[in-house]
C-alpha cells in the first residue's frame, strides 16, 4: 500500500550523464539477493559544486566512480566533512519512497553550519535523492527489510593548507543496496561501555553528523569488538556517568510500565530521525516518553529492581536493535529476556509505515521515483 504524502517532481535541473558500462541486470540481481550493508554501490552518483563566489551550481548525475581530489584538498587535512543516511524503500506496488527526508536535509544544514560548510537548500537535498533514484531505481531491492541506503555527503575540496573554511565544496549522493546493518540480522546485541573515551564535549561537534565524530569512535569501537560487543556506548565527557549515544545510534531504555527514557537533545548527541519518529509513535500509543539525562547507575538499578525491562539502539541504518547486555571493564549488565519486546513492536510499526504496509498517518513518506531530468547524450 502506497499512501499519502508528497510526490512533487524535482524542481532543480540536473544534467545527466549515463554510465555506458552499467552493471548487468544479472550481476545487479545477484547483489540485491544478498546486499549486506555498505558493500556495493549503484551505477551513478549525484554531484553538486559550491564555491564562495558562485554558490551551489553544476548539479549533475554522473557515473559512479573515484573522485579527483587535489592532495592539498582541505578535507584530507582538516576533516571538513559531513554526511547523512537516508533509505529508499520499495513498496509492494513497485513504487519507491523515502522517509522524512526534509529532516535529514535540515540536519545536514545544521551539520554544515557547525563545520563551516555551506548549507544546501532542503529542496535541493530532496531533489538530489529523487535524482539518484530516478536513474538507479532498479537498485532498490524488494526483499523484506531491504532498502537502498542513500549516503549524501559534503566535502571541502579547496587546495589550501591554511586553517580556514574552504572556499570550494562538493556535495555528492552515492547509493548502496542494504540488508541488515548488523551481521547477525535483527538480534539483540551486546554493547561496550567506553569509560576511557568520550564522543563529544560541551560546544563540540557531537550534534553534527561529521566524519570526525565517527573517526573518533573507531578506537573504542575496536575495544567493543575485542569484548564481543557490536557497538560502543559513550558517556558525557563532563560527569562521565550520563548516557549519550552509541557509536552510530541513539539509545532508549524501556520501563516496566512502557515508559520510554532517552537522553535529551543537549547539543552533544545526534538528533536522530528514527529517534524522533519512535517518540512520536510511542506517544501515539499513549506511552510516556521522558527525554532527560539518564545515568548508567539509573539503568543498572532499574534492571536490578525490575523497573527497567528493555534497552534498544536506533538509527536509520539498523532501525531498532534490542540490547542484550551492557559490558564494561567493571561489570556486565544483562537485560531480562522479555518475550514481547516493545522495541520489536515499535520496529514493526515503523517499518510497516516505511514499506507502505500500513497507512502513513503522520505524512512521513515522500515518493522518490517520479523525477524527470534533462538527459545529456550517453558517453561517460
Ligand atoms: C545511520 O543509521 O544512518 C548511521 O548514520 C549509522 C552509520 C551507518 C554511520
Amino acid at each position: 500500500m502506497s499512501t499519502s504524502a508528497s510526490s512533487a517532481p524535482a524542481t532543480s535541473t540536473f544534467a545527466v550523464t549515463r554510465r555506458v558500462d552499467a552493471v548487468s541486470d544479472a550481476d545487479r540481481e545477484a547483489i540485491l539477493a544478498d546486499p549486506g550493508f555498505g558493500l556495493s554501490f549503484t551505477d551513478h552518483m549525484v554531484a553538486i559544486d559550491w564555491t564562495s563566489g558562485e554558490g551551489w551550481h553544476d548539479a549533475r548525475v554522473q557515473p559512479y566512480g573515484p573522485l579527483l581530489l587535489d592532495p592539498a584538498a582541505s578535507v584530507l587535512h582538516y576533516g571538513q566533512e559531513i554526511f547523512e543516511g537516508v533509505k529508499a524503500y520499495r513498496h509492494a506496488d513497485g513504487s519507491i519512497w523515502t522517509f522524512r527526508p526534509e529532516r535529514n536535509g535540515a540536519r545536514l544544514q545544521r551539520s554544515a553550519h557547525r563545520l563551516a560548510l555551506p548549507e544546501l537548500p532542503i529542496e535541493l537535498f530532496v531533489d538530489s535523492l529523487r535524482e539518484i533514484v530516478a536513474i538507479d531505481g532498479a537498485w532498490v531491492p524488494s526483499a523484506p527489510e531491504t532498502s537502498l541506503y542513500l549516503r549524501p555527503f559534503m566535502i571541502a575540496n579547496e587546495s589550501f593548507l591554511g586553517v580556514r573554511p574552504s572556499q570550494r565544496v562538493a556535495y555528492y549522493v552515492i547509493a548502496s543496496p542494504a540488508g541488515a546493518y548488523f551481521q547477525g540480522g535483527v538480534t539483540a546485541v551486546s554493547i561496550w561501555l567506553s569509560t576511557e573515551y568520550a564522543r563529544a564535549g560541551r560546544g563540540g561537534t557531537g550534534a553534527a553528523k561529521c566524519g570526525g565524530n565517527y573517526a573518533a569512535s573507531l578506537l573504542p569501537q575496536s575495544e567493543a569488538y575485542e569484548h564481543g560487543c557490536a557497538q560502543v556506548l559513550f558517556l558525557d565527557s563532563e560527569n562521565g556517568n550520563r548516557i549519550e549515544e552509541l557509536g552510530g545510534m541513539n539509545l532508549f531504555l524501556v520501563k516496566a510500565d512502557g515508559t520510554l527514557v532517552t537522553p535529551e537533545i543537549n547539543g552533544s548527541i545526534l538528533e536522530g530521525v528514527t529517534r524522533d519518529s519512535l517518540i512520536t509513535l510511542a506517544k501515539a500509543r499513549g506511552l510516556k516518553v521522558e527525554e532527560r539525562p539518564v545515568t548508567v547507575d539509573e539503568w543498572r538499578e532499574g534492571v536490578a529492581d525490575g523497573s527497567i525491562v528493555e534497552a534498544f539502539a536506533c538509527g536509520t541504518a539498523a532501525v531498532i536493535t534490542p540490547i542484550a547486555e551492557l559490558k564494561s571493564a567493571e561489570f556486565t549488565l544483562t537485560m531480562p529476556d522479555v518475550e514481547d519486546r516493545l522495541a520489536m513492536s515499535l520496529r514493526q510499526e515503523l517499518t510497516d509505515i516505511q514499506y507502505g504496509r500500513i497507512p502513513d498517518v503522520h505524512g512521513w513518506l515522500v515518493r522518490l521515483d517520479a523525477a524527470a531530468s534533462a538527459e545529456a547524450p550517453a558517453g561517460a
